[in-house]
């Protein structure tokens, strides 16, 4: 029974739906984080430590939550996060995603690991889409993406540099070693009884040609080989650009150029004197590092180091538009989703990720107004109570970054 995304209520209610309509190891594929998971909890806790401060009887009826972004204007200080094999939730996932996001005036940042084309998913959106990096192929493979992605007109690049070897979700080895799937009989015996008790996935999933094989999605899009090279260095195997090849990144993207993945100082300075335009503080969702930091914790001293010079964007545990409120109020240019979009798919596909969106919205503007201010741009330190909050120091990496 299709959900009706009108009648989704918060975002710990969409992860319920998509708990329900996904089969499990791909609800855990999202859900999961690294190890124990305490990195994924803590982004969540440290935004509970925040209190926003309200100013009485000034109740603002319409306040202005648009914020310019990377030179474009959003309806909102809230985008999307690329998040690798959405299409796996939702046979229709990829544009699904790009239409919900533009439709709502904001914009998604989409993953290599997309599968659908570039420039398919441009033609698909109504607005400005972002494109996020990871080297894929042989060098002249790389080098070939980001010509491609460029001419296809992405808005903005983002890199991300924080997924040199991956995070072991945990959850999934209860799934043995049959996640992602693939088009095999052994898959399938595994995955026949989750695909009964799951019907409308199973449908979608089916129609979509099954679109699980990786090696198959890289070989539709031209690309030669599994192993990754570094195109600054042929010679080595890289999962994720280094600071050298962001240096040739930056000589070869002509557009605003972001760094996803920080969660220091010295790194976001790091990022601005090689040209990026913007970083992502983020830990991936938990999903690398499990012990690395809450992204809301590290935001003041990052924000202290590279405010002025260039956009900073926070993800990680975002869930209510409260949330957002006071990433701004540390400082941060507006925010980012992951989890929150997926679920919203699996559950309604794109009125899904619609509703998830609106949802955000107008909570900020609920919000907003009920802290008596007329408009995102007057949130700073003033409008929160911190006492409670455990902002990290980095007094280490000061002393050492100089
Ligand atoms: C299933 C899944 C796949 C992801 N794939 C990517 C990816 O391809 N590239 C990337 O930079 N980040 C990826 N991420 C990380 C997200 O972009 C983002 O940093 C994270 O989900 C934010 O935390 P949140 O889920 O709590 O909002 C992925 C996250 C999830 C949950």
């Amino acid at each position: 029974m299709a959900t009706n995304a009108a009648k989704i209520r918060n975002i710990n209610h969409a992860r319920k739906l998509a708990r329900r309509r996904l089969p499990r190891p791909l609800f855990d594929f999202v859900d999961g984080a690294a190890e124990d998971e305490r990195t994924k909890a803590d982004n969540m806790q440290a935004f509970t430590e925040i209190d926003l401060l309200t100013r009485a009887a000034a109740y603002d009826l319409d306040p202005k939550i648009s914020r310019r972004v990377l030179g474009h204007e959003l309806s909102m200080p809230l985008f999307l996060d690329p998040v690798g094999g959405v299409r796996l939730f939702h046979y229709d996932g990829d544009r699904a995603v790009a239409r919900a996001a533009t439709g709502a005036g904001t914009t998604y940042a989409m993953s290599t690991g997309t599968r659908t084309a570039p420039e398919d998913m441009v033609a698909a959106a109504s607005g400005p889409l972002f494109f996020q990096l990871y080297f894929r192929g042989t060098h002249d493979d790389s080098v070939r993406l980001v010509e491609r992605v460029q001419d296809a007109g992405c808005a903005a690049l983002f890199v991300t540099v924080d997924a040199a070897g991956q995070g072991t979700i945990e959850r999934l080895h209860a799934h043995k070693d049959t996640f992602p799937m693939q088009k095999s009989l052994r898959h399938g015996l595994h995955y026949a009884p989750q695909m009964l008790m799951h019907p409308e996935w199973t449908a979608g999933f089916l129609l979509d040609g099954m679109p699980t094989n990786y090696q198959e999605y890289q070989r539709a899009r031209g690309i030669r080989r599994s192993t990754v090279r570094s195109p600054t260095s042929p010679g080595r195997t890289v999962t994720c650009p280094t600071w050298e090849d962001i240096k040739w990144i930056r000589k070869q993207w002509k557009r605003p150029l972001v760094v996803k993945g920080l969660l220091t100082p010295d790194d976001a300075r790091r990022a601005r004197d090689h040209g990026a335009e913007g970083i992502v503080v983020s830990n991936h969702g938990g999903r690398q590092l499990d012990s690395a930091p809450a992204t809301l914790r590290v935001l003041p001293k990052i924000v202290e180091a590279v405010g002025d010079d260039m956009e900073v964007f926070l993800d990680g545990g975002v869930r209510r538009g409260a949330d957002v409120l006071k990433a701004l109020s540390l400082g941060a240019t507006a925010c980012m989703i992951g989890r929150p979009y997926v679920y919203g798919l699996a559950a309604a596909g794109q009125a899904g990720v619609e509703r998830i969106l609106e949802l955000f919205r107008s909570e900020m503007l609920r919000a907003l107004g009920q802290m008596g201010l007329s408009s995102i741009d007057d949130l700073d330190a003033s409008c929160i109570e911190t006492s409670r909050f455990q902002a990290l120091r980095f007094a280490a990496q000061e002393t050492r970054g100089g």
